[in-house]
């Protein structure tokens, strides 16, 4: 009985398991362009010799593609590219590879490290500067989902400026600047790189300004008719979050808003993901918890702000959106 058992819960973990082939298959593919190689009938001799890559361990690959149907037999030794829908684009088209590969080369690793943390009680550091680049890329993913939700906070209320705290790209200014050409919109943004990136995406768009600075040490020359903070939460101490929230209160107008874009975890029924983020962020001294519901309502009303709504992005992801008027 005991045996059987055994068996049972092994076969129930491979299973459980599969879908991380996909994942890993599609990942290797992004990265190493290989499903664009094999877009036309290929042998792997070809493709392995063109890309300059080990032809075994390309052979693996390729027979693992063909067993979840990412690759289809061509005949006469090669392959082909099959369901390219479900594929992540090549690099560089805002491709959702780039989630795949922040998945597997930080989320999966990060929380692979969690019994030795554990055991030694020591945190891993987040490399800022390293990874800035690909998070500010993975977080564009979501701007379509939430700009409908900023356009209409913008479309009735006459705003004449917008301010967005750690603008990555600058995808979401870039978007309503074009819908809003009367509207200034000014981003800053910590890391060097991410702001060289975010400038360079704005450049002919002449109602935009990109500034390189720490939310810390910046104050606007002028209040806003709405501040943005959109994904940001998490690199913010839990002891100074309403101290921020006070500071953003004060540099917006009387009736302007304040956007906040976040996932939420920590009630019970926040799904699965939301609470591995949480696992992922607490790994790191310089990464903290994403807030709860609770929170984001107590520090608006602390700092000023009539909470107008919090309507869901992604509802898998805990993702919301979380907006306030400032009280005159
Ligand atoms: C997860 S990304 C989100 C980018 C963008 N807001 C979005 O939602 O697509 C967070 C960004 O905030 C920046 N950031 C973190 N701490 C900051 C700070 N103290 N001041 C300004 N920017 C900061 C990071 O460098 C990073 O580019």
């Amino acid at each position: 009985m005991i045996d059987v058992m055994k068996m049972f819960k092994a076969r129930m973990y491979m299973k459980r398991n599969e879908p991380f082939l996909y994942s890993w298959h599609a990942y290797v593919g992004y990265e190493l362009d290989l499903f664009k190689a094999f877009d036309r009938p290929m042998s792997q001799y070809d493709v392995a010799d063109a890309l300059q890559l080990d032809e075994d361990l390309l052979n693996q690959w390729v027979n693992v593609g063909v067993s979840i149907g990412h690759l289809k037999e061509a005949g006469r030794n090669r392959y082909k590219t099959w369901n390219a829908w479900k594929l992540p684009k090549p690099k560089g088209n805002n491709s959702s590879g780039v989630l795949l590969k922040e998945m597997m080369e930080l989320h999966i690793p990060t929380l692979l490290n969690y019994p030795e943390m554990m055991r030694k009680q020591e945190r891993l550091h987040f490399d800022e500067e390293k990874h800035a680049p690909t998070v500010a890329e993975t977080s564009r993913l979501l701007e379509v989902l939430a700009l409908p939700k900023m356009s209409r906070r913008l479309k009735g209320q006459n705003i004449d400026s917008v301010l967005d705290i750690g603008c990555g790209e600058g995808g979401y200014i870039k978007k309503l600047a074009e819908r809003f050409p009367d509207t200034h919109f000014t981003g800053i943004e910590i890391s060097p790189s991410v702001t060289e990136v975010a400038k360079a995406l704005t450049k002919e768009n002449n109602n935009i300004s990109i500034e390189n600075a720490d939310l810390w040490d910046y104050k606007p020359s002028e209040q806003q008719g709405m501040v943005m903070m959109n994904n940001v939460i998490h690199y913010i101490d839990l002891g100074k979050r309403q101290d921020l929230f006070t500071e953003l209160a004060s540099w917006i107008k009387d009736q302007g808003i304040l956007s906040v874009v976040t996932p939420i975890a920590g009630d019970s029924d926040s799904p699965p993901f939301a609470n591995v983020f949480n696992s992922f962020f607490s790994s790191f001294d310089n990464l903290y918890r994403l807030p709860t519901r609770e929170e984001m309502a107590e520090w608006g009303e602390q700092a000023g702000l009539e909470l107008l709504s919090i309507q869901t992005v992604i509802k898998e992801g805990g993702w919301y959106i979380v907006q306030y008027e400032k009280k005159s």
